[in-house]
């Protein structure tokens, strides 16, 4: 056993693999190729002596031997990147990495602020993955990201959350719709509308069907469309009415043909959070990426963006 070699990528794959149950998946998060990830896995069996993973169906699964090392090897990844952002630290921020989860509608002010961000640490790299409630809980789950931004985050999760910036939800009609020259419309006149809604496990669309239900109004949905942009296209092309963020309605956003309606109990008040799973140790980047968040909240919420230089 003595003077095992091992590398920390080996070690990286494997604790990528053990986690993410598949090679393909662990190569994707790792930005290397499957066969690269195999290799890595291989020369680490080869030096351990035992086998660290076995193929059952398409996942692959622990031996005893991989679980030992997984314990170790976990340990040890999170000592190292504490060890990396002692470093980034002490060099100032001046490189690092920071991977961001954003929900859909995150993506009309996030991009925004990623800016004037990149502009003052030209030296961070960032990734940030857009995607719905559900399949961003996904990524949290399985620690792929340093940040999730989303809506309500459930309290059955072993999490920490800030509120950030408000998010309100409007209805949406096209310009030409009578509802659009009315000052007040009653939230009951909305059971004779047909709406187009956000695919299942969207957080927008919890939020509209929980309202619908505690006012005991039917909701007639007439097409479910997978994103925002579709949605607002469809509702421009006169197919019917929508809720969603005011973000997206935003100038910036290249909207004209669709108005908010002014429409009894709404806006639906929500907001977006920066959530952390607990007891994860926020890298410097990501601690000075959620202080940067913090002071552009005024602009953010006024949607008054600085035009780049
Ligand atoms: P969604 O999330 O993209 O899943 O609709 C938005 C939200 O939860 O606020």
């Amino acid at each position: 056993m003595a003077g095992m070699r091992v590398t920390l990528g080996q070690l990286k794959a494997f604790e990528a693999v053990a986690r993410l149950g598949s090679f393909s998946a662990a190569g994707k998060e790792l930005f290397v190729t499957q066969p690269a990830v195999s290799k890595k896995i291989r020369l680490l069996q080869d030096e351990v002596g035992l086998p660290l993973l076995e193929q059952i169906g398409k996942r692959s699964h622990l031996t005893d031997a991989g679980r030992l090392l997984l314990g170790v090897c976990t340990d040890w990844l999170e000592t190292w990147s504490h060890f990396e952002q002692s470093i980034a630290d002490l060099q100032g921020l001046k490189r690092g990495r920071l991977r961001i989860a954003v929900v859909t509608t995150g993506k009309y002010f996030m991009p925004r602020v990623l800016g004037p961000f990149c502009a003052d640490y030209p030296g961070i790299d960032v990734a940030m993955e857009v995607v719905n409630r559900n399949r961003l809980l996904e990524r949290l789950a399985r620690n792929q990201d340093d940040l999730y931004i989303m809506g309500v985050p459930p309290d059955d999760l072993d999490i920490d959350s800030e509120p950030l910036i408000s998010n309100p939800l409007v209805v949406v009609a096209p310009a030409s719709n009578p509802l659009a020259k009315r000052r007040r419309i009653r939230f009951d006149e909305l059971a004779n509308q047909v709406f187009l809604m956000r695919e299942q496990g969207s957080g927008t669309r919890i939020a509209i069907e929980r309202m619908f239900q505690e006012r005991q109004t039917p909701l007639h949905v007439k097409m479910e469309l997978g994103s925002n942009e579709a949605i607002k296209q469809a509702v421009a092309g006169g197919l019917g009415l929508s809720i969603m963020s005011r973000h997206a309605l935003s100038p910036l956003s290249g909207t004209d043909r669709v108005v908010e309606l002014k429409v009894q109990g709404f806006p639906i008040k929500r907001h977006w959070y920066v959530v952390t799973p607990r007891g994860k140790q926020r890298s410097v980047v990501a601690e000075t990426f959620v202080d940067f968040l913090h002071d552009h909240v005024r602009w953010l919420e006024s949607g008054s963006y600085p035009a780049p230089d």
